[in-house]
């Protein structure tokens, strides 16, 4: 027997609106945790989710939504115009983006973009194991190859997709992934996609890594073993130690895996990120990355000294097979990015926005704000604490004139709300003090209001 359930009739599109709200409703949108919504049940998938785009609503009414906005300028300048879909308008410091060395606009950029487009047009014939690479691509790999001093490189159409691609594709059920504890969504999807045993270890913690990997190595010698951390943690602006970490992998037959998406190119004086820091540059097993950040368009690549593992990530991980590869402006644009990187003008770009951060940092602490981390990197969060202060400043942040990107929940701990602020070298001196002024000001009234 069949049992028929009625369609619901289709509800109209509902629309954001701006206005006081208040009772219970109020205290949800300040408060209520996003990953209440995260598991629903019920059999009509297009209906079950109601009652989270209700409260999505209002918080978008109570101006306590600060996604999905949309730039009304190009993204990367450092002042621009944002919208709300309440047509909320932020005009001002834009603090928002990632454009670490700010490339996006260098001319030698700009005209690699064009010169692509006219030589190879906009797309490529398919996945990079089906004819999706140019000449650029291979350029652009010997490239990342001399300037991570690691020989052999894959691109993949995203950052994202580099690191969740390359874990997905090396690690078997049998294996054991070891995960610093805040790890990026791609690499903890990736190791949860490939089967193999998962464990985290407490954030920047190498005793840690170190009693984990005795641990696995007490009961399996025959298995891999992949600890996999980042650069520099872009929610926290901090770093591991590499070069030790690097050590207590060899010490018990783990491969190391860095995800340098956020140092390669901005951090390191010649631009090889953290590894170059620590010194370690051409010796960590798989370094993943992101060009989203500093090489100016989206993209990313694994660098192994490995031939046969790039190989087998080329055939079997799924973005390399199954999904298009980067185009080559893109390829280009990364490619004429690099060559700044590794010039003289790529290490003044360095030092503009380790001054940029450096100001940001220095005036947010004289307020008396917490800036965490203890890296200069043009990351700055600013800690703010609890949810509800958090969304409240954000809405006021965003009317206040300036464009800066709340961090909550579930992305961080609940009670650990931040601003994660994003320098870019071509910031001025006005830029960064106007931004603290408008910082300091909202974050005292939202702690005023969400006192009371
Ligand atoms: C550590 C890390 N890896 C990967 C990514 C993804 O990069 P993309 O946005 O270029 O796909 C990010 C971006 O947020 C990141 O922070």
């Amino acid at each position: 027997m069949t049992t028929t359930v009625p369609a619901p009739a289709p509800a109209p599109a509902p629309t954001p609106t701006a206005g006081p709200l208040g009772g219970d409703r109020r205290t949800d949108a300040l408060e209520k945790d996003i990953m209440r919504f995260r598991t629903v049940s019920g059999p009509d998938l297009t209906t079950r989710n109601d009652a989270y785009l209700a409260w999505q609503l209002d918080r978008q009414q109570a101006d306590l939504w600060p996604y999905f906005r949309h730039y009304e300028t190009p993204a990367l300048t450092t002042r621009a115009t944002v919208v709300s879909d309440t047509g909320v308008v932020t005009d001002g410091p834009n603090f928002g983006g990632q454009d670490y060395l700010s490339l996006t606009s260098h001319p030698a950029v700009r005209d690699a973009a064009h010169q692509a487009l006219r030589d190879y047009g906009p797309l490529t014939a398919g996945s990079p194991a089906l004819g999706g690479a140019t000449p650029i691509s291979r350029a652009l790999e010997a490239g990342l190859a001399e300037a991570l001093r690691t020989e052999h490189v894959a691109l993949f159409p995203t950052g994202w997709a580099s690191g969740f691609g390359t874990i997905r594709a090396l690690m078997h059920r049998r294996d054991h992934i070891l995960l610093d504890k805040l790890s990026h969504d791609s690499l903890r999807q990736g190791a949860a996609a490939s089967g193999a045993t998962v464990e985290f270890f407490r954030h920047l913690d190498n005793d840690a890594v170190r009693r984990h990997l005795s641990g696995i190595r007490a009961n399996d010698t025959k298995n891999a073993v992949l600890v996999v951390t980042e650069g520099v943690f872009s929610m926290d602006s901090d770093t591991p130690h590499l070069a030790e970490l690097l050590g207590v992998c060899r010490e018990f037959g783990a491969q190391l895996m860095v995800d340098v998406a956020h140092d390669f190119g901005a951090m390191g004086e010649h631009g090889g990120g953290q590894p170059e820091v620590h010194g370690i540059l051409g010796e960590v097993d798989f370094v993943v990355g992101a060009f989203s950040k500093t090489f100016a368009t989206t993209g990313g690549f694994l660098a192994t000294p490995s031939a046969s593992a790039r190989e087998f990530v080329r055939m079997f991980g799924g973005p390399q097979t199954f999904s298009s590869a980067i185009t080559p402006v893109q390829t280009a644009v990364a490619l004429a990015a690099l060559g700044v990187v590794t010039s003289p003008e790529g290490a003044r770009r360095r030092a503009a926005v380790a001054a940029v951060a450096t100001r940001l940092r220095a005036g947010l602490t004289a307020r008396g704000l917490e800036v965490m981390g203890d890296v200069v990197c043009p990351v700055v969060p600013v800690l703010i604490g609890d949810t509800p202060t958090g969304r409240t400043a954000s809405g006021l942040i965003a009317r206040a004139g300036l464009v800066a990107h709340l961090v909550e929940q579930p992305a961080v701990a609940s009670d650990a709300a931040r601003f994660r602020m994003q320098a870019m070298a071509d910031h001025t001196d006005d830029d960064v003090d106007t931004a603290i002024d408008i910082l300091d000001t909202c974050i005292r009234e939202a702690r005023r209001t969400t006192a009371r």
